[in-house]
């Protein structure tokens, strides 16, 4: 008798499997990760060879193909409608992931409260807060908000009979992980899977869009994510930190538009609020002090305005610590290299933090002459500024201390003119140099440009304060 093939385990967080159960994931080095998993399906028999009895098919050129051109439905949030690529697309599926406590389902109710004002047929399956809990919310966010039909139910059987029921055109799930279904507990892979799946078919094959919500984990991952992302249509992911006002959401996924786009939300006290203009918010309130710089950032096909925070001080610590907010850590590490190598800054017994305003994250390499000017100016003390307003500017940093192109110089630099910023320094546009742009092409041409002196501030007095000691 053959041997039963054990399924054995795999990570939730990076798809990993292995034979035997470890704490530490060997794929991603997670801890506590890994579960039981599915068994493998069995290939079919013959499957490469021997496999008959198929008919052939004719392919279709594709411009012989019908494109669809669907109505997309719109959220009436202009923000999450411009993530989405313009709306939502009828029969997707949608997953919404973020940390508790962000906002997720204040988003998802108030997307459903728009919806059905307009008419279209919603429902809100909470298997996370009791009905009335969901009612307490909706009261905040207005009138329309309590128009919305709800399910508090944890049973996906349930779930889908309703739906199948019900057929809604768009329905949120809150959240994926609540859902029962079989004998896998709620919010482990295997189950996550299966319910994402399950709603997947329904949804497709009733033209019911579904928003799923989705919890991530502190290391920034949905459960069981890459099984879940390859499943679904879009993946949203809604960030920010809980006690700043400000998050983001944008799209890490997208079969129906663009990924690069984000929108900004600000949370009050009657639900969230879009944040239109963010760069009149940012730059606006940018302080005029010591390390601080205004980075002109392109987020998707829209130009922001943020500010960049440095702080640098005498490190007491054998290891200078670096701290980044709101971008990558590397990223900083490998600014103050250049910035210590190249621009000859004396930052190596420096503690330095670095702080994006506002709890908005940067991604693009663009943002890297911001950190490099804000760290700048925070080690010599001295505010930058150019024509008396602060000083904004844009550019990647190579390794060799040159600046390199980053794309829309021109729609950066015109953003940073309509808020009455003076010249914007960055690197070499490609064509044509857009008015009010001075072009560097080095960090040392840049650090000259800005104006700002290597010394550190106040070194005299700690090394006399050493000799004194
Ligand atoms: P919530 O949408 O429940 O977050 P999630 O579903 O992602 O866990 O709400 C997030 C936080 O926002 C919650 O702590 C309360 C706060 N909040 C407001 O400040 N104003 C509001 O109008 C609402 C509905 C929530
Ligand atoms: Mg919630």
């Amino acid at each position: 008798m053959a041997k039963k093939k054990t399924p054995g385990f795999e990570c939730t967080a990076c798809g990993h499997r292995a034979l035997a159960w470890s704490g530490q994931c060997p794929g991603c080095s997670a801890w506590n990760t890994l579960e039981k998993a599915l068994p493998a399906p069995t290939p079919s028999a013959g499957v490469g060879g021997g496999l008959s009895g198929g008919v052939a098919a004719t392919p279709t050129p594709l411009r012989e193909v019908q494109a669809e051109r669907s109505e997309r439905a719109e959220t009436g949030i202009a923000e999450l409608d411009r993530v989405l690529g313009g709306g939502l697309v009828p029969g997707s599926l949608v997953l919404l992931g973020g940390a508790p406590g962000i906002g997720k389902s204040t988003l998802a109710a108030m997307a459903l409260a728009n919806l059905s004002e307009r008419g279209a047929g919603v429902l809100y399956v909470s298997g996370e807060e009791s009905a009335s809990q969901v009612r307490r919310r909706a009261e905040r966010l207005g009138d329309a908000a309590l128009d919305v039909p709800i399910l508090a139910e944890n049973s996906l059987e349930s779930v889908i009979a309703t739906i199948v029921e019900e057929r809604p055109q768009v329905c949120v799930i809150d959240s994926v992980q609540t859902l029962s279904v079989g004998d896998s507990a709620p919010g482990s892979l295997a189950a996550v899977r299966e319910v994402t799946q399950a709603l997947l078919e329904t949804g497709k094959s009733r033209d019911v869009t579904m928003i799923l919500v989705g919890h991530v984990t502190k290391e920034g991952s949905l459960a069981g994510p890459r099984s879940l992302e390859h499943l679904v249509d879009c993946v949203l992911h809604f960030e920010g930190e809980r006690e700043r006002s400000f998050r983001t959401v944008r799209a890490v996924k997208n079969r129906f538009g663009a990924t690069s786009e984000v929108g900004v939300f600000e949370m009050r006290s009657a639900g969230l609020v879009e944040v239109l203009d963010p760069s009149a918010r940012f730059a606006g309130e940018a302080s005029p002090a010591a390390g601080s710089v205004i980075c002109c950032s392109m987020e998707g096909t829209r130009p922001i305005l943020v500010e960049v925070q440095a702080l640098v001080a005498p490190s007491e610590a054998e290891l200078p610590r670096r701290t980044a907010t709101g971008i990558d850590r590397n990223r900083l590490a490998l600014v103050l290299a250049v910035l210590t190598r190249h621009g000859r800054l004396p930052l190596g017994s420096a503690d330095v933090f670095v702080n994006v305003v506002g709890g908005v994250r940067l991604d693009e390499p663009g943002a890297d002459l911001a950190v490099a000017l804000a760290v700048a100016s925070a080690n010599s003390g001295e505010a930058l500024q150019s024509e008396g307003r602060p000083l904004a500017c844009f550019g990647e940093v190579g390794l060799t201390g040159e600046l390199r192109y980053v794309a829309h110089a021109d729609r950066r630099v015109a953003e940073a003119r309509k808020f009455g910023l003076g010249s914007v320094i960055g690197p070499e546009p490609g064509e044509g140099k857009p008015k009010g742009m001075k072009i560097v092409g080095t960090i040392g041409e840049a650090l000259k440009a800005a104006g700002v002196s290597r010394q550190s501030a106040g070194r005299g007095t700690q090394r006399s304060a050493r000799r004194a000691a």
